[in-house]
């Protein structure tokens, strides 16, 4: 079994992060995206491991490396053009070769691992693998058809879906898939659409079975979906304290705050977690909010956040909450009459004052 992970597109519903970072970097509870979908490999018993990204750009290949963090192997697989996650697939064909292998969106995240999908793959002899998930919003999906417990069609998003599913950026195939991907043409958005194969393999009486994902998944492509993800983990993180909290602090619920990080006068009410070197001064860091390594927070309030590394958010008089700030962001308080608000932001970045 080998692992095929996705890690292309532009992020483009992530600007202005994505400006700047690939959005499978973004940090998740202060662990990029995905290092999630490669741990989740790992955890299966993968040792494999393929990694399609953009090919203009090193970013994702330099930063994960080889797989030596994890004692496993791990390869690249450049993509010129994105010409969707069928051509995603197709470009690993000389890397999976025989093999049966998991083929994951590096966007999605989903609780508990995926083992009990490749177990359950492995012992079934079927062709091709779906995991779905209930979402509210299907149409944003590879949505598909079920009638008596089979799948009997999957569309991409359709304007009027057949069930309640949204099929995740989880699959798993055998060598099949790569015909599947070869025979269908470019869809709506111009793109060879992955659902347009699994429909084909539907068509050519293929066995396509699914699992439901029971507990929960998120396709993090939206703002809101990443403090969605990141509020999931961090009320799973283990509480774990290495960096000092002096006596004038409270800390409270499930809150990791990493070596070199100092918390003084403050309060911090988890699931949190601070990161490396960080110091957080007279402020109040509330439930669901990640801070990167070597950030600043004084004299402020920061709730349900994303902050990323090396910020500095000092004496904000109103409590910052579903924000996302990118590295080196700087919020602080003007200086000076009249009081003003004072921007300087970069291009497709949003701003909301109170
Ligand atoms: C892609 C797939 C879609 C699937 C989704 C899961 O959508 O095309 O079938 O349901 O991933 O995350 P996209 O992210 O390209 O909109």
């Amino acid at each position: 079994m080998k692992a095929l992970i996705a890690s292309g597109g532009r992020g483009t519903r992530l600007r202005p992060i994505t400006h700047t970072q690939n959005k499978h970097l973004i940090p998740i509870a202060n662990k990029p995206i995905l290092y999630y979908a490669i741990e989740a490999a790992v955890d299966a018993g993968i040792q494999e491991v393929a990694i399609v990204h953009n090919a203009d750009s090193r970013e994702v290949p330099d930063y994960v490396g080889n797989g030596s963090k994890w004692g496993i192997r791990i390869e690249y697989i450049p993509q010129e053009t994105p010409g969707g996650l069928a051509q995603v697939v197709s470009l690993a064909e000389g890397f999976v070769r025989n093999d049966k292998f998991v083929f994951y969106l590096g966007d999605n995240m989903v609780v508990g691992g995926i083992r009990r999908f490749v177990e359950e793959f492995q012992n079934s002899g079927m062709n091709c693998f779906l995991t779905l998930a209930r979402v509210k919003d299907p149409e944003r999906f590879g949505v598909p058809e079920i009638r008596d417990g089979k799948i009997i069609g999957v569309e991409e998003k359709p304007k009027d879906p057949k069930s309640q599913f949204a099929v995740a950026g989880i699959y798993l195939y055998d060598k099949s898939i790569f015909e599947a991907c070869r025979k269908i043409t470019p869809g709506k958005r111009g793109e060879l659409e992955i659902s347009d194969a699994h429909q084909y393999l539907i068509d050519k009486k293929y066995s396509v079975g699914y699992t439901e994902i029971t507990g929960w998944w998120k396709d993090t492509g939206k703002p809101s979906d990443l403090l969605e993800a990141n509020r999931l983990v961090l009320d799973n993180i283990p509480p774990r304290i290495d960096g000092d909290v002096d006596r004038g602090s409270d800390i409270a619920g499930r809150v990791v705050i990493e070596s070199g990080a100092r918390i003084i006068n403050s309060k911090v009410r988890g699931p949190v977690i601070i990161g490396k070197d960080c110091v957080v001064e007279d402020s109040y860091i509330g439930p669901f909010t990640s801070i990167g390594d070597r950030t600043v927070v004084k004299d402020s309030e920061v709730e349900y956040s994303i902050v990323l590394r090396e910020c500095k958010i000092l004496s904000v008089g109103i409590r910052i909450e579903g924000s996302i700030l990118g590295n080196d962001v700087e919020v602080v308080e003007a200086n000076g009459k009249p009081r003003v608000h004072r921007f300087m932001i970069g291009d497709q970045s949003r701003v909301e004052v109170a």
